[in-house]
């Protein structure tokens, strides 16, 4: 039996890349396997937030989730911060991760920038906390994007590490689950940098909750190459911003990229984009509406987030319970 464990920060709005990467992973799981997905608002406050805007984004992505597919009936859904398991867990396992594992992450270079030693501490020792999410459940699955790769290695790494200092078998090593034709989906801007909540432009991805018009706006936008698209997907090595679209194009009508081509191939990004802008269009259209409806329930999503809580500790309780004992407290 597998058990699914997978988080998303709270921070900002939900994306084409969350919703290919992970999002819809999550929604075609739940009725198959035990699902159990957090918004992650311990990891967001690694920097700084303003309090009231977090709150209302615990609650909006909660929303978002609902509205792509999630639910809360079929899967536990629920805030972070309200199953205090996760941080009690997280110390433990913060005894057990070695600083030179924590060393090489690659994403806390890059989140702290130049300014490293003034970033949190929370910054560097998320990916513990990580860890602690996902072992708190003993989740066997994890489906992220790619990007959470490194952090996988190290919450497996955790496991077996705890498991052989104290002895038991306590942690099933989680197995990263990376599928899908876009688990990495890159900015509409450059197309070396991934399509982030994070990223200042507002340009540089598409949000589930943009309207027609600005889907639009951005596609014609988005950087690309003079040539017309190739034939062939060979013919689109070096050309990244190109090979996003039709990467995009590909994930959203569930096609290849060999179909794609074959459709669009010799055509230039002056017939290409509006062709993508309308399928996003079609695609995000229903999830967009769902969101609207459901983000000013304010009564029903806090119903949501108490019940899925109160069944995730029912999970993770006799886990820290176990973990306790094997550490010999
Ligand atoms: P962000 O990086 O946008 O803040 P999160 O860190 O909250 O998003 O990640 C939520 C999930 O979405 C993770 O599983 C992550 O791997 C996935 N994800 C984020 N960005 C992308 C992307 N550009 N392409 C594919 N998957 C992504
Ligand atoms: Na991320």
């Amino acid at each position: 039996m597998s058990r699914i464990f997978s988080g998303i920060q709270p921070t900002g709005n939900l994306h084409l890349g969350n919703y290919l990467g992970a999002i819809r992973n999550w929604v075609r799981m739940q009725d198959a396997h035990e699902c159990i997905f957090s918004v992650v608002d311990l990891h967001a406050i690694t920097v700084a937030q303003d309090p009231a805007t977090l709150r209302r984004g615990i609650h909006e992505m909660t929303a978002a989730l609902i509205a792509a597919g999630l639910d809360p009936e079929r899967c536990v859904l629920f805030p972070q911060s309200r199953v205090r398991v996760h941080a009690e867990l997280a110390w433990v396992l913060m005894c057990t991760a070695r600083v030179g594992w924590l060393n090489r992450m690659t994403q806390f270079k890059e989140k702290s920038g130049k300014d490293r030693e003034g970033a949190s501490v929370g910054l560097y020792t998320y990916p513990v906390l990580q860890a602690a999410d996902i072992l708190a459940y003993k989740a066997t699955h994890v489906p992220v994007g790619e990007d959470q790769k490194q952090h996988l290695e190290l919450a497996r790494d955790i496991a077996i590490k705890f498991n052989n200092d104290m002895g038991v078998e306590l942690f099933p090593p989680p197995e990263p689950v990376i599928e899908g034709p876009a688990t990495r989906v890159m900015s509409l801007r450059d197309g070396s940098s991934k399509m982030s909540k994070s990223d200042p432009s507002d340009q540089s991805r598409i949000n589930l909750t943009d309207d027609a018009d600005t889907i639009a706006a951005k596609v014609k936008r988005a950087k690309t190459d003079p040539d017309a698209l190739p034939s062939e997907a060979a013919g689109l090595a070096g050309r990244p911003e190109a090979a996003n679209l039709v990467n995009l194009m590909a994930a959203l009508t569930d096609r290849s990229i060999a179909d794609v081509l074959a459709e669009f191939g010799g055509k230039g990004f002056g017939a290409f984009k509006p062709a993508l802008a309308e399928v996003m269009v079609t695609r995000l259209a229903p999830i967009t509406s769902r969101f609207n409806e459901l983000k000013n329930d304010d009564v029903a999503i806090e119903a949501i987030c108490a019940r899925g809580a109160e069944r995730a500790r029912a999970i993770a309780e006799p886990v820290l319970a176990e973990v306790h004992r094997a550490v010999g407290f």
